[in-house]
């Protein structure tokens, strides 16, 4: 009933009354009552006015599931959709749920991370303006095309922002997507393996949608959709918009183990060309990038002309950050 009342609420920009849900649905009006009550437990804001009756404030920091799989025909990524309101790390839920033998292409996501991790054991700050989730792909690709896979989700998320946003979002290799040289996502792939075999990967994903405020340390390189547009984003239908992307890049890499249109890929990469330092344990390898391989690596090359192919690492890009 709860649902029923909710989804009245949904489609309707007006205030319906009290007496019209009643009718409608064939309860009393206490139930109805009892039931905005619950509905504003959730989160839900719910506007009560005498002679009106009830309005649903739409918050577009809400991930609303029917609007998120409207229409939303998924291959692979995207089939199963869980929401949460909020959890640690949707990484964790993923191994939760894959440890219980949840199917290849679920994807769970939370309004809220309380423990939001980033690569090279950062904290990820995750509060409820951003889009957080992580996907579940169970492959028996080598572990060697993990670099690539990674690079293929990052493709699908700029091509996403870019067609929802206009922005002109770009590739930060390995896995930033950036905007006016400030970083809006970052990508954290995990795997579990056992000895020589990938059991399943994790994709983690956090997009800064309309995230208005970063932690001190990363401020000067960090921005979201909303401040580079001005605009508030509403997160489900943009959700949308970048599973459609994941589901279309990643389906066609599993098939031909390489992004479909890698010179598209280049364009929008705005390391290549660029000065770059690489950090590799205790030293620094500098040159400027020229290339990257089928299977994700970034070439570079250093200042006595030496190509050097690296896979992963921390990344300088002159000019970026
Ligand atoms: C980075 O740029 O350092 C990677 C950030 C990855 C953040 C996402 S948010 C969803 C998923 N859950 C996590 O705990 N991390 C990833």
């Amino acid at each position: 009933m709860k649902d029923k009342i909710l989804s009245a609420l949904k489609n309707s920009d007006n205030y319906i009354s009290g007496e019209i849900l009643s009718r409608s649905l064939g309860i009393t009006r206490s139930a109805v009552w009892k039931n905005i009550c619950q509905l504003r437990q959730e989160g839900y804001i719910i506007d009560s006015v005498t002679n009106k009756g009830y309005r649903l404030q739409k918050d577009c920091n809400m991930i609303d599931t029917d609007k998120v799989m409207k229409d939303l025909h998924c291959d692979n990524i995207g089939k199963k959709l869980i929401i949460l309101k909020s959890t640690d790390s949707t990484n964790n839920e993923i191994k939760k749920i894959a440890a219980l033998g949840e199917e290849s292409g679920t994807v769970v996501t939370a309004e809220t991370q309380t423990s939001g991790r980033g690569r090279f054991g950062r904290q990820w700050s995750s509060d409820k303006g951003g889009l957080y989730f992580s996907i579940l792909l169970r492959t028996d690709l080598p572990p060697s095309n993990i670099a690539a896979i990674t690079l293929a989700a990052g493709y699908a998320v700029c091509l996403a922002v870019r067609e929802y946003t206009g922005l002109d979002a770009r590739i930060k290799w390995p896995n930033d997507i950036i905007v006016e040289n400030r970083k809006i996502c970052g990508i954290l792939t995990e795997i579990a393996a056992q000895s020589d075999s990938i059991d399943y990967i994790i994709i983690g994903i956090g997009i800064n949608i309309n995230n208005t405020e970063f932690p001190d340390e990363i401020k000067h390189k960090a921005s979201s959709i909303h401040l580079e547009t001005n605009k508030n984003i509403d997160k489900s239908d943009f959700f949308r918009t970048v599973l459609i992307y994941l589901d279309k890049v990643i389906s066609s890499f599993l098939i031909s183990i390489s992004i479909d249109d890698m010179s598209s890929f280049k364009r929008i990469c705005a390391t290549i060309g660029r000065e770059v330092s690489v950090k590799r344990g205790d030293t620094v390898l500098t040159g400027i990038a020229k290339d990257i391989t089928p299977l994700g690596e970034l070439v570079i090359e250093t200042e006595n002309t030496r190509e050097i192919k690296i896979s992963s690492g921390e990344v300088t890009v002159q000019g970026i950050y």
